[in-house]
């Protein structure tokens, strides 16, 4: 008898619960804000709160050390470190423009073959530059240095300019300078061939020591870098409420087109494929055939980038590291060659992404539906194999994707990791 009362009652729970969720989805459409429990795994992984603790840099002693952040933080606006005088590494990477440009190419020396892309969070990546021609953030911010369109300076000025002005906070962090004055005013191994021809004057011995007082500028540059994380955005308090099922809050923050949005990014239109973890990227190479520019040499990517990478005397395994070539499993075992490389860029995050136009490595596009629509369509690439398919979305589920995209913008501009 009690047993047939609880099959009943249970009975009616069923129809009511049913009911409830007919309902539901009648009231609110098919954009309701109902996740699976595997959307809601997806969701959490993509959320700033599942960004793990920034790991140690072991090619770099003073990545945490904050008086070499603090150097570091008032040499990526010194002008100082340019041919001119005028141009620093915030003239393209503003702090607000989220450390980006506004321009397809960089301008300052001169103009850059690609694209200035954020620095926000990019200290997670095991590789930098979209060809991932440096294996670490202290390795990549001395290219720039000597680079002729960028600051257009050398190594052997950056090493007198460091001595000049910044002589007690270096040695405070770094011991002893050693004496410069000797030493020719501008010599490296740059394009430029008297400052060339200058420093292959210099013994070997001169050579290593101007190289050291190099490396740590960039080691500090990077310790200043490696604060640069993205704020938190709408979404992130999306999926907080997500995860709390709570309804209204999830109403309240989201509406219809953004949640049909993020659905199209982690379905249909498979972003999350290379997007993904709480930065929106995988941190690897894959060719999305972003058309050639007319009258430029084919851009090869990744397959020239890992070439230069292993070549970096500045590289984890170099004489300038602070790592144990145990410490340096990326460097040692990365991938050199195969077809999938041949024209693959690195996933940049899209954190910020509504900010940060123009997009992709060439900065091709200059908005967000041109990127959507290239990605709609995804034509063949040449070099190389694209890794995309079309899409197929409606015009509709493209205005929802880009609703989405514009949920990934931070109130603040950059939030400073302060341990
Ligand atoms: C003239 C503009 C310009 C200047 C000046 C400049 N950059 Fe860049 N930066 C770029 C461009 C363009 C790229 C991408 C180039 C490429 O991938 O080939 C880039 C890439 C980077 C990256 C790699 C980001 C990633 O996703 O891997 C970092 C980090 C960076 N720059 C930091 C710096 C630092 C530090 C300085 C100063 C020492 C600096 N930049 C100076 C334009 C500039
Ligand atoms: C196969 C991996 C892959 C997939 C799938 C993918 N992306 Fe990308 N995404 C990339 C790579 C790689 C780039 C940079 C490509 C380049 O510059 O050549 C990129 C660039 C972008 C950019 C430009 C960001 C910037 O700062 O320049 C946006 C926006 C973007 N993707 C959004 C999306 C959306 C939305 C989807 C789903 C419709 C998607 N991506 C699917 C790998 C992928």
């Amino acid at each position: 008898m009690f047993k047939r009362w609880l099959l009943l009652a249970g009975m009616l729970l069923i129809v009511l619960v049913g009911g409830y969720f007919a309902w539901a989805q009648g009231t609110f459409g098919s954009n309701t804000h109902q996740w699976e429990a595997a959307d809601l795994r997806v969701l959490r992984s993509l959320s700033l709160d599942a960004l793990p603790p920034l790991p140690p840099d072991p090619s770099n002693a003073v990545s945490d050390d904050p008086r070499a952040a603090a150097l570091g933080q008032v040499l990526f606006s010194d002008t100082q470190f340019s041919a001119n005088g005028q141009f620093s590494c915030a003239t393209c990477h503003q702090p607000d423009k989220f450390f980006t440009d506004g321009l397809p190419k960089g301008q300052a020396m001169g103009t850059t073959p690609r694209h200035t892309p954020t620095i926000v969070g990019v200290a997670y990546d095991p590789w930098f530059y979209w060809d991932g021609r440096r294996d670490s953030q202290w390795a990549q911010a001395l290219t720039p240095l000597e680079a002729a369109a960028e600051h257009g300076t050398n190594r052997t000025r950056v090493a007198h300019t460091v001595a000049e002005f910044y002589a007690d906070k270096y040695e405070a962090i770094f011991g002893p300078l050693p004496e410069l004055s000797r030493l020719p005013g501008e010599a490296g191994p740059v394009v430029d061939p008297i400052t060339r021809a200058a420093w292959d004057s210099m013994s070997e011995t001169d050579q290593h020591a101007v190289n050291r007082i190099f490396a740590n500028v960039g080691k500090v540059l990077a310790a200043y870098q490696r604060q640069i994380m993205p704020g938190r955005s709408r979404f992130d308090d999306y999926v907080t409420a997500a995860v709390a099922g709570d309804q209204s809050a999830m109403s309240d923050l989201f509406n219809a087109d953004e949640v049909a949005g993020l659905r199209i990014f982690m379905g249909a239109g498979n972003c999350t494929q290379c997007h993904n973890g709480p930065l929106f990227t995988n941190a690897s190479f894959h060719n999305n055939g972003i058309p050639a520019e007319a009258g430029v040499n084919f851009d090869m990517g990744r397959v020239d980038g890992v070439l230069q990478a292993l070549a970096d005397p500045f590289n984890c395994l170099g004489a300038y590291s602070d790592a144990d070539p145990s410490d340096c499993a990326e460097t040692r075992f990365a991938k050199t060659d195969g077809d999938e490389i041949i024209g693959a860029f690195k996933t940049p995050t899209l954190r910020n992404v509504a900010n940060t136009a123009p997009y992709m490595h060439k900065g091709t596009f200059a908005d967000l539906d041109a990127v959507l629509n290239h990605y709609n369509l995804a034509p063949a690439a040449f070099p190389g194999h694209s890794d995309l398919l079309p899409l197929e979305l409606t015009d509709q589920e493209i205005a929802q994707l880009k609703a989405f995209l514009f949920t990934l913008s931070a109130d603040a501009e950059i939030s400073m990791n302060d341990e």
